[in-house]
């Protein structure tokens, strides 16, 4: 049992003797110091626990960068225009989408505005992670990166132009447990054994609103015993983004699905995921803080609460078809005729791939595009 494993019982004694699972999760991953975003050795990529898509490769940036170019044609090439990446990890996607950014600014005619300096802000909770990135983007965001450690903070709120961006963000939000019991719909809360070890009990729902959160498909298709995540804090997210919008996108990428399907899927399987390193587990009461926890994103909710605040939605997709829009296939192409000679490439081919390919993370991968008032 670590120091944080102590804070996090302390805060069960004082609140009782049970805490929701979303409080669980928000010590063990955001906890100041001790919390697994915030730790000093904090890292994602070959050295952490698990990957992302840019840590897999420049490519997935470079599509992504594609995106926004066209996104900022589409808005008439404004020549003030804002790109906010909200949880930016260790800043790989910021330096590689900054390139793709530059290298289009210079190459393509429809730049003929004469090139934009483009106003890049990434949002991160961690103080550890804004430094990685102060390190990641240091070439290509050279000066032209700002940084806050909440969406509020960022100056212009309500009023910027441009895209939000964010890539298994809400897959790290805090996630409530929900389970089907004897026809009702209970909570499991986190709770104490004698020897100081985590436990779950089941009890009345912390919030009566929380079922509102799941479309009544899914409300009135629960059997006995089928569990399910909820992330009030998932909506909360959404609705701040729209709320600091005025004109532009909301572009989200991340593990999950539309409802009903994702809420089927975490019925069978429990919902969470652990990762420590690189590899899966289902018990987020071990290594308490050390290893990362995560939950499928439900699309149709983030669709639902935007379209409350005024967010239209404009595409759904796997991150497969995404890639593809943007000539990921290209850049394929010219590495299948190199791999034939150069063992490098092949290598980097099947990396690329992962990205792509429905048994890596192009079918687990969804994005969303909403839009406000563009
Ligand atoms: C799973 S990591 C993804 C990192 C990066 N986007 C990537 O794809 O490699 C989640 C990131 O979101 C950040 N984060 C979580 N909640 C946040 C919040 N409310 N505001 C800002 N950043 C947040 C974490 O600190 C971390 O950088």
């Amino acid at each position: 049992m670590n120091q944080l494993h102590h804070l996090i019982a302390d805060k069960i004694r004082s609140a009782g003797g049970r805490i929701t699972f979303a409080e669980y999760m928000a010590e063990a991953l955001y906890h100041p110091m001790l919390g697994y975003y915030n730790r000093p050795e904090m890292t994602i990529g070959e050295q952490g626990d698990f990957f992302t898509s840019p840590m897999v490769h420049p490519v997935f940036g470079h599509c992504v960068g594609r995106q926004i170019y066209q996104l900022w044609l589409e808005m008439g090439s404004p020549s003030s225009f804002t790109l906010l990446e909200m949880g930016a990890g260790t800043g790989a996607l910021a330096r590689d989408l900054l390139q793709e950014w530059d290298r289009l600014q210079a190459n393509e005619p429809a730049a003929n505005s004469g090139p934009v300096a483009l106003r890049y802000v990434i949002v991160e909770q961690s103080p550890v992670l804004r430094g990685r990135q102060r390190e990641t983007a240091s070439e290509t965001g050279k000066g032209r990166i700002e940084w806050h450690a909440t969406l509020q903070e960022v100056p212009g709120y309500g009023s910027l132009e441009g895209v939000i961006l964010s890539n298994e963000l809400f897959d790290a939000l805090p996630y409530h447990r929900l389970v089907m019991d004897k026809g009702r719909l209970l909570e499991r809360y986190v709770t104490l054994e004698e020897d100081g070890s985590f436990a779950e009990v089941t009890a009345p729902l912390s919030d009566e609103r929380l079922p509102l959160l799941l479309d009544e498909q899914i409300r009135e298709g629960l059997e006995e015993g089928d569990r399910l995540v909820l992330s009030p804090a998932a909506g909360k997210v959404i609705r701040e983004m729209a709320d600091a919008l005025n004109k532009g996108y909301v572009l989200t990428i991340d593990y999950g699905n539309l409802s009903p399907d994702v809420h089927w899927q975490s019925a069978r399987s429990g919902g969470i995921r652990c990762y420590y390193k690189q590899t899966l587990n289902h018990d987020p009461y071990t290594r308490v803080g050390e290893q990362d926890i995560t939950a499928d994103v439900d699309f149709s909710y983030l669709q639902r609460e935007g379209g409350q605040v005024g967010l239209e939605t404009v595409r759904f997709s796997t991150q497969s078809d995404f890639l593809e829009n943007f000539g990921f296939l290209d850049k394929v192409t010219d590495l299948q005729r190199m791999a034939f000679r150069d063992l490098r490439a092949d290598f980097e081919l099947q990396k690329m791939l992962t990205l792509y390919l429905p048994q890596g993370l192009g079918d687990a991968c969804k994005v969303l595009m909403q839009s406000k008032g563009a």
